[in-house]
């Protein structure tokens, strides 16, 4: 099929790549030409793996090409996806403003029937305003469908989602709109939920949020782990085999942070509200997330005392880890207080450096665990990063000033680190011992 993704961000530029890996012929969109002929050379503006060779390869085999003209990829494609960025407003309420323009543009430049389907993430009944919007500036009788087709790839493991999906959601009106997006997801051979325009954006929005809930929650159970001495990995652990729970997303820490979580929650509390409902539940739950960090702080002056004049090593920046993303990450939060109470600050992140400089000042950056290490009162791990699982901790200790290590991510074993000597404190692994 012939497809045109309007929005070359994350979600876009994957779907893109994905799209012409399966053999459609897309057009990525952009307004920000400078993007566009960046990705045209093979520039990447953002690092996920595997994302550059999917679009080397198929730009060579013509599957995929980038523009900045919207007429021209209207002009070609039956379908086109909405992925332009939805970001928050001051009051928590999603910025449609990116959406009404597309939707605008398109119904100007539609000559014959298109499919517009919404990968952005939205609030419920934003699909009803894009049909109005079309249905406004569109010039001719022309006919055309809305869906929503929401996406649920995660950063760092973005192609792997979106080849292998747990399911696919197509909110549809109408028999044509529902064949051409079954089709053209026929090859991934994923469970598909096919359901009404409003439900499918619901689905996207409740997911979201009870994922990011069961995130506080193991945070809150971590609180009590630390008051009375329990392991919150083994509770965890104990949890998750009920299936009806389930593992995944019960790792407590620093809280959850990236471009998803946080805006997502935002806007879900929001259009609740607007639709007349209090969801106190997701509030309590955004607010967990935000003490997360103040006691990661308090466990740090626990044990520093002090944390004036203190070198502080910071491993990893990254809102989490397989990515350059700092986008709300919980650690530029907990390295501005810790300056403000006069710390001096190391970071070193695989990744995420770059788009760390462009943020943060007074701040060194290393190039290795090691040179990082080198004279610190302590070090705080902020992103699990598989290669600090596999740190040489005898060095460490000895590059050190003082062998203290605090792991808002939980990587270490307690017990492990007590033998090698280290001053070691987790989240929620029991009480911690004070020196
Ligand atoms: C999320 C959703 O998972 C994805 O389906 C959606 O499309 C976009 O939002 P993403 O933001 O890429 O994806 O990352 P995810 O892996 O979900 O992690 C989000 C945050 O939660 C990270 O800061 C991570 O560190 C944190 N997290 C995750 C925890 O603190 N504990 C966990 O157990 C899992």
């Amino acid at each position: 099929m012939n497809i045109s993704i309007v929005g070359s961000g994350y979600v876009g530029l994957v779907t893109g790549a994905c799209f012409a890996e399966l053999g459609n012929k897309v057009s990525c969109v952009d307004n920000d030409s400078k993007k566009i002929k960046g990705l045209a050379k093979g520039i990447i503006p953002i690092y996920e793996p595997g994302l550059k060779e999917l679009i080397l390869s198929n730009a060579k085999k013509k599957r995929i090409k980038f523009t900045s003209s919207i007429k021209e990829a209207v002009g070609a494609s039956e379908v086109i996806f909405i992925a332009v960025g939805t970001p928050s407003l001051d009051n928590g309420e999603a910025d449609l403003m990116g959406i009404e323009n597309v939707a605008r543009n398109i119904a100007i430049n539609m000559q014959g029937y298109r499919l517009i389907v919404e990968k952005s993430t939205v609030p419920v009944e934003t699909g009803q305003w894009v049909k109005h919007t079309i249905h406004s500036y569109i010039k001719h009788n022309i006919k055309f469908d809305v869906a929503s087709n929401p996406e649920f790839l995660r950063e760092g493991q973005a192609i792997n989602d979106f080849m292998h999906p747990d399911r696919i959601v197509i909110g549809v009106e109408s028999k044509k709109a529902k064949d051409i997006l079954t089709s053209l997801y026929k090859p991934l051979n994923a469970p598909m939920v096919v359901t009404d325009i409003n439900s499918a954006e619901l689905i996207k929005h409740a997911s979201n949020s009870f994922l990011a809930a069961k995130i506080s929650f193991i945070n809150a159970v971590a609180r009590i782990c630390d008051k009375v001495g329990a392991d919150v990995v083994e509770v965890a652990q104990g949890m998750g085999l009920d299936k009806r729970i389930g593992r995944a997303f019960l790792n407590a820490g620093i809280g959850y942070g990236g471009s998803c979580f946080p805006k997502d929650l935002d806007a879900f509390i929001h259009i609740s509200e607007k639709l007349g409902y209090d969801f106190s539940l997701l509030k309590a739950a955004r607010g967990i997330n935000q003490q997360q960090k103040a006691f990661f702080l308090n466990k740090i002056k626990d044990v520093l005392w002090i944390i004036k004049d203190k070198t502080i090593g910071v491993l990893g920046l990254a809102f989490k880890p397989n990515t350059d993303d700092i986008r709300s990450a919980p650690s530029l939060e907990i390295i501005k207080a810790l300056q403000d109470e006069g710390a001096k600050i190391k970071i070193y992140d695989p990744q995420a450096q770059d788009k760390g400089k462009e943020v943060l000042s007074n701040v060194k950056f290393s190039k290795d665990a090691y040179a990082l290490s080198r004279g610190c009162d302590c070090l705080i791990i902020m992103t699990e990063w598989d290669e600090f699982k596999e740190l040489d901790l005898a060095k460490i200790k000895k590059l050190l000033k003082r062998p203290i290590i605090i792991d808002g991510r939980n990587i270490y074993e307690p017990r492990q680190m007590q033998k090698l000597g280290f001053h070691y404190v987790g989240i929620g692994r029991g009480r911690d011992s004070k020196k």
